[in-house]
């Protein structure tokens, strides 16, 4: 089999929740593990998708430095993985132009992403006065930037979550669009593979207050969530009020349990099953059976202890990674170089494809 390229990114947010990690990073730390000596693996942080949205120039500085402590400390592991910053690597934007003049806008406007803003900005202003600097170009453009990230290094995994799947859609689009416009004579296959997503096995971790939502960094509650900075006892005191229901015993239902569903899909993903099972619901099931005689505080205790020690030591890490700086940043320079030199040769071939 040809070698994989495997790419995906992170917003600068700092430091992550429980959802981050599990929906995302611990993925990206599995295929370290699993993926083939020759596949390239390569992880961003996204700073440009960052501006789409208001951040203070101060807060997103630091913030850089805490996602790339939190990677490494939660086990990306520079050697194996190429970590840098997008915004170090001009190519992503460049190539992002070339794509954006491909795109037609109505693929655009028919992003969930968007139409969410839209309809949210439009809900909270009169008809008249819609609040047009909430609605800048970038928030409109940032899913072709997106393909830019991937396609820059002619990636064919994509991580993602369950959000990201109409984004990816759009960069195999992009892909096609481009591969027919400039089809070249000399390559017998195309020049930009279709990216495919590899799956997270915990989409959507949910909120510890409200079940019915995800688990997000911007609910109001931060009892909501759990970050890789709590302590053992905020986790513990934050798992003990975890909404779950009144029915007596522990069932994983996930459509009329959810609470008790999240718990059991975090406690399972700090400690995977020994026995292999063909699908998730049936390990989440075997492991709800192995609490048939307990109640929900044994669980919620078990859970708690599992973040807890999961978590001990890239907890530490982290504080001791975030204090070094001058460490982070060379990492980050060298994972820069690394992309730069890939992405120079996608590059140089679609400039020569392009006419430029
Ligand atoms: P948030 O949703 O808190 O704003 P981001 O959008 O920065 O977080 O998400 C960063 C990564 O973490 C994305 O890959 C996203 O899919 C994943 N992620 C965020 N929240 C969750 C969650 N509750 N469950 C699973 N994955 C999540
Ligand atoms: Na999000």
């Amino acid at each position: 089999a040809q070698a994989a390229v495997i790419f995906s990114g992170i917003q600068p947010t700092g430091v992550p929740h429980l959802g981050n990690y599990l929906g995302a990073i611990q993925n990206w730390v599995r295929l370290q593990h699993t993926s083939g000596p020759d596949d390239t693996l390569l992880y961003s942080i996204v700073g440009w998708h960052a501006l789409t949205l208001p951040q203070n120039s101060r807060e997103l500085f630091q913030a850089k430095f805490d996602t790339a402590a939190s990677l490494l400390a939660l086990g990306i592991d520079p050697e194996r993985s190429i970590l840098f910053q997008q915004s170090d690597v001009l190519n992503h934007l460049e190539l992002s132009w070339y794509l954006t003049c491909l795109t037609p806008m109505g693929k655009l406007k028919r992003m969930t992403t968007w139409k969410g803003k839209l309809a949210t900005v439009r809900n909270a202003n009169s008809e008249d006065e819609v609040d047009d600097s909430m609605l800048n170009l970038g928030l409109f453009s940032y899913p072709v930037l997106q393909a830019a990230d991937i396609l820059a290094y002619l990636a064919t995994h994509v991580p993602v979550g369950e959000d990201q799947m109409q984004h990816l859609e759009l960069s195999r689009d992009l892909a096609s669009i481009y591969n027919r416009r400039y089809s070249i004579a000399e390559y017998t296959k195309p020049f930009f593979p279709l990216p495919q997503a590899i799956y997270t096995p915990c989409p959507r971790i949910l909120s510890l207050r409200d079940p019915t939502q995800k688990m997000s960094k911007s609910a109001p509650d931060p009892n909501s969530r759990i970050m890789l900075t709590d302590d053992a006892e905020s986790i513990a005191k934050k798992i003990r009020s975890a909404v779950t229901d009144s029915t007596k015993g522990i069932t994983y239902d996930p459509v009329n349990r959810p609470g008790v569903a999240n718990l059991l899909t975090i406690l399972d993903a700090f400690r995977p099953s020994e026995n292999e099972f063909d699908s998730p619901s049936e390990a989440l099931t075997a492991l709800a059976s192995q609490y048939a005689n307990k109640g929900t505080g044994d669980l919620k205790k078990d859970v708690a202890e599992a973040i807890v020690e999961g978590w001990r030591r890239p907890r530490a890490e982290f504080e001791r990674l975030r204090a070094d700086r001058g460490y982070l940043a060379q990492i980050l320079l060298e994972g820069s170089h690394r992309a730069e030199s890939l992405s120079k040769l996608t590059m140089d071939r679609v400039r020569q494809h392009i006419g430029l």
